[in-house]
Parts: C-alpha cells; sequence; structure tokens
C-alpha cells in the first residue's frame, strides 16, 4: 500500500522520529559534497494552487539531489486550473510520475487526490495543515535543544495551518505546546482534541490559552505567522486590529525568562506579527527553518518511496 503524507497525525511518532535522523543524516552528507542517487528516476510531479517560494524551490532542488526529476506544475498551467476535477487529475498524472505534491485550498481537496491518486501524494500546504513545514521545524529545535522532550514551544497568532501542525508535531515528538490565539480565530476543535489525545501517549503537554503573556511562560521557541494566510487576504485589515496584541516583539520574547529562540515559517511581515528586532536578533532561527526544509523534505520522499517499493 501506498502511503501519503498529508497531516503528522497519520504516522506513529517512531516513524516521525526515523524521518528526522534521515533528515540530519541527509544534511550532514549535502555538506560533505555527497548526493547519492536515492530516488533515481523518479518522476515527482509538484502542483500548486497557491504561491510558494520555500516549498517549490526545495521540493524541485530536493527531487534533483537524489536523482529524480522534478515537474513544476503551476494551476495556472494544468486543466485543473480551468475546472478538470481532482479527482480526473489525480488518476491521470498517477499513470506518469511516481509521487505528487500538491499546495492547495481546503484539506478535502487534497484528500480527495490522494484517494483517486495511485502513487504516494504529499501535502505541501493546505488551509488547514503544513506537515512539511513543521518536520523542518521539529528538526531545527532538534538541532538547537539535542532532545524533544522538556523543551517548550508557544505558539502566538492565527490558530491556522501552522498551529494545527504544530500541535499535532509537538505532541507526536513529545514536545510542549502552549498556543495563544484571539478567541475570533481559534484552532479548531477536532484538531487540539487529536492532539491532546496523542500528547496523553506520549507525556507532552498541548496547552490553549487566550493569552500570549500565558503562554510565552518558560518557552525555549516562540513561533508565529502572518496574521492572514493565503486565500484570506480580504481580512487583513479587520484581521489586524484583532492580532495586534498578539504581535511578537521584544517585551514578549522577555517574558519567557530565559534564554528564546525565535521561529516563523515565512514569508514574514515585519511590524506586524513580528518586529524587525526581533525577527533580524541573534535568535532568530528563521532561516534555519527555511534551509531544513529542503532535508526534511528529501527525507519524506525517500521514505515514502521506501515504504512504496517495499510493499508493491
Ligand atoms: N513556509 C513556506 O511554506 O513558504 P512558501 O510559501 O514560500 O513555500
Ligand atoms: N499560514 C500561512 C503559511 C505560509 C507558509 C499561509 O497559509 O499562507
Amino acid at each position: 500500500m501506498k502511503r501519503d503524507f498529508l497531516t503528522l497525525m497519520d504516522f506513529s511518532s517512531e516513524e516521525l522520529k526515523n524521518i528526522i535522523s534521515d533528515a540530519l543524516r541527509l544534511k550532514e552528507e549535502r555538506k560533505n559534497g555527497i548526493f547519492r542517487r536515492y530516488i533515481e528516476n523518479k518522476k515527482v510531479a509538484l502542483i500548486f494552487e497557491k504561491s510558494s517560494t520555500r516549498t517549490r524551490v526545495s521540493f524541485e532542488v530536493g527531487v534533483v539531489e537524489m536523482g529524480g526529476y522534478p515537474l513544476f506544475l503551476s494551476k495556472n498551467d494544468i486543466q485543473l486550473g480551468r475546472g478538470e476535477s481532482v479527482k480526473d487529475t489525480a488518476r491521470t498524472l498517477s499513470r506518469y510520475v511516481d509521487m505528487v505534491m500538491i499546495r492547495t485550498f481546503e484539506h478535502s481537496r487534497i484528500e480527495e487526490f490522494a484517494k483517486y491518486a495511485s502513487v504516494p501524494v504529499i501535502n505541501g500546504l493546505t488551509n488547514e495543515f503544513h506537515p512539511c513545514q513543521v518536520m523542518a521545524d521539529i528538526m531545527t529545535i532538534y538541532e538547537k535543544m539535542g532532545k524533544y522532550e522538556k523543551v517548550k514551544l508557544a505558539y502566538v497568532g492565527d490558530g491556522n495551518n501552522m498551529a494545527h501542525s504544530l500541535m499535532l508535531g509537538c505532541a507526536k515528538f513529545g514536545i510542549d505546546i502552549s498556543i495563544a490565539t484571539p478567541e475570533q480565530y481559534q484552532c479548531l476543535s477536532e484538531v487540539v482534541a487529536k492532539a491532546k489525545e496523542i500528547a496523553s501517549e506520549t507525556g507532552s503537554i498541548v496547552e490553549i490559552t487566550f493569552d500570549p503573556y500565558e503562554a510565552v511562560k518558560n518557552a525555549d521557541f516562540i513561533y508565529t505567522d502572518v496574521w492572514a494566510s493565503m486565500g484570506f487576504e480580504d481580512e487583513a485589515e479587520e484581521r489586524k486590529k484583532v492580532f495586534m496584541k498578539y504581535q511578537v516583539n521584544s517585551d514578549l520574547m522577555a517574558a519567557t525568562g530565559k534564554k528564546t529562540y525565535f521561529m516563523h515559517c515565512l514569508p514574514a511581515h515585519l511590524g506586524e506579527e513580528v518586529t524587525e528586532d526581533v525577527f533580524e536578533s541573534e535568535f532568530s532561527i528563521v532561516f534555519d527553518e527555511a534551509e531544513n526544509r529542503l532535508h526534511a523534505q528529501k527525507a519524506i520522499m525517500k521514505w515514502l518511496f521506501e515504504q512504496f517499493d517495499n510493499n508493491a
């Protein structure tokens, strides 16, 4: 059976930890100029229904570095953008390529794609989840701390795809997470319930609050994201008024009471969700996260192909 990479809840903690270990190893190999052809001749379609810098480039480069062939497919260039159905696109592409990554809108769209595709499907961001980003983030956390347990991350801002995937990812890895969102922009209750259930198995803590100062107490990492995600740009002005209290600035960073790293998936809006001094400070690790997208996704693709080939 093929495995898809749609959300982190579909994987065991052990599977996810193995993928991160491999990502760290791939990073080391690359540093030493070693590029092994782990996915020789595999064709990987990359469908984008939304813009991207990091996801697009890191996937393209990652596929090439492992000996595969990436096909960048923007929605404007394929019939999907003119109304061809998700299920027909999935069935057609499955006849040509060995794997598909998609960035799209509703999560149900990627679930439908995966249902009709006979090859593994990777989530490159949906409105509800961004699992590849969180794998890179957790790899970055591990590089800084050398462990997963007894580490705390605070997420401050919109209860969006990043908040959801961070919550699930932290719970799976045993990292404590505290999330502060405005009351109007909370995380989906079913995702919170799922994350709490996972955390009860791994021994981590998932906390939800409306108070950013409460959330960041004792945090090793403070994470934020844009206030108006892709597809929600028309709400930007209205959101700014509500979210200003959730800005990550030097006061909030100091409120942890300890050394704290700043994280952001990027792209960032300086002066909104984060101030420039925090973003540019020595504790900001945003470009380490961006780099780790490449290594983490190489490990994810390699792992998915290994599962598929072993069971084919
Ligand atoms: N963080 C992230 O996914 O960036 P892009 O939108 O540039 O791909
Ligand atoms: N929440 C943001 C993440 C961008 C990487 C968005 O969906 O636009």
